[in-house]
């Protein structure tokens, strides 16, 4: 597997970054994961757009698209792969100790990982941990992602592969590296971007091509809706069959079954959409 790494292309190796990065010292980084489908990034004009966000709001540098798109090419024509995972960090660089951040340029890594497709449904747990909508990263993708690995490692240890957080009033929020969606009385919502979720790519192309509604909800919705389903870039648009002691038989039932459908189908035409 080949690594580019601050302009250059390593063997996973000896791919290298310094230990004085601030992404490593203190989490001061932002990042994208994008699917590869046969070598070809998808939807790679949004995910880079949303890196800019993330960068912005930490106040790095805006990053440089063409040099990111450069780089993606070069790892997914060095490592050809069916499905793939391109994995790009971008951090506050050389820094001090602290939390100041130096004056150094910022880290650019892109790598390429190996992804299967994923099952048609899941299973997921809520946790009592609660997203921040107020934070100052709320809805960036940062690199600080350890209250993440806590909660994904209680839902590994319970059977489940997402954990869902509520955020700090008490309203659903997203999973760690997930949104959530629900269906009732037949209708498709999920919650708004004010609820501290991260805007995502695979969320807002959803709500673009299924008609789903963006609704405050209570965690409690996901005792009695219909239907709940997942949407990421690894899991697409996938049904989730039991949440905590819920089973949802049958899942995926008939609406998440043709957003499964209508998502392969839209993103199976337009590549970059
Ligand atoms: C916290 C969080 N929410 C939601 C998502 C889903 O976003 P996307 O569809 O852009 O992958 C992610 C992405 O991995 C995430 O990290």
């Amino acid at each position: 597997m080949m690594i580019w790494v601050n302009g250059e292309l390593h063997d996973a190796d000896d791919a290298r970054v310094s230990v004085l990065d601030h992404g490593l010292t203190v989490g001061d980084g932002v990042f994208e994961t994008v699917k590869t489908v046969q070598g070809r990034p998808f939807a790679l004009t949004r995910h880079l757009e949303r890196l800019t966000r993330s960068a912005r709001g930490l106040g790095l540098p805006d990053p440089d698209h063409d040099e990111i798109r450069r780089a993606a090419r070069t790892v997914t024509d060095a490592t050809p792969l069916p499905l793939g995972r391109l994995r790009i960090t971008y951090t506050g660089g050389i820094s001090p100790l602290g939390s100041d951040r130096g004056d150094n340029a910022p880290g650019l890594v892109v790598a390429l990982g190996e992804v299967s497709r994923r099952p048609d449904s899941t299973a997921v747990i809520t946790v009592p941990w609660t997203r921040n909508e107020r934070s100052a990263v709320a809805g960036l993708k940062t690199t600080s992602y350890a209250e993440n690995v806590v909660a994904l490692a209680r839902a590994h240890g319970q059977g489940a592969s997402e954990a869902l957080f509520a955020n700090t009033v008490g309203q659903l929020c997203e999973g760690t590296g997930s949104n959530v969606f629900v269906v009732l009385d037949g209708e498709i919502h999920t919650p708004p971007l004010a609820s501290g979720c991260l805007a995502g790519i695979t969320r807002a192309l959803a709500v673009e091509w299924t008609g789903a509604r963006e609704t405050e909800l209570s965690p409690e919705v996901l005792e009695h809706a219909e239907e709940i389903f997942l949407t990421s870039t690894t899991r697409d648009v996938q049904a989730v069959h039991r949440v905590d002691a819920r089973e949802l038989p049958g899942a995926p039932g008939p609406v998440t079954a043709k957003a499964m459908r209508v998502f392969d189908e839209r993103a199976g035409d337009d590549l970059d959409p």
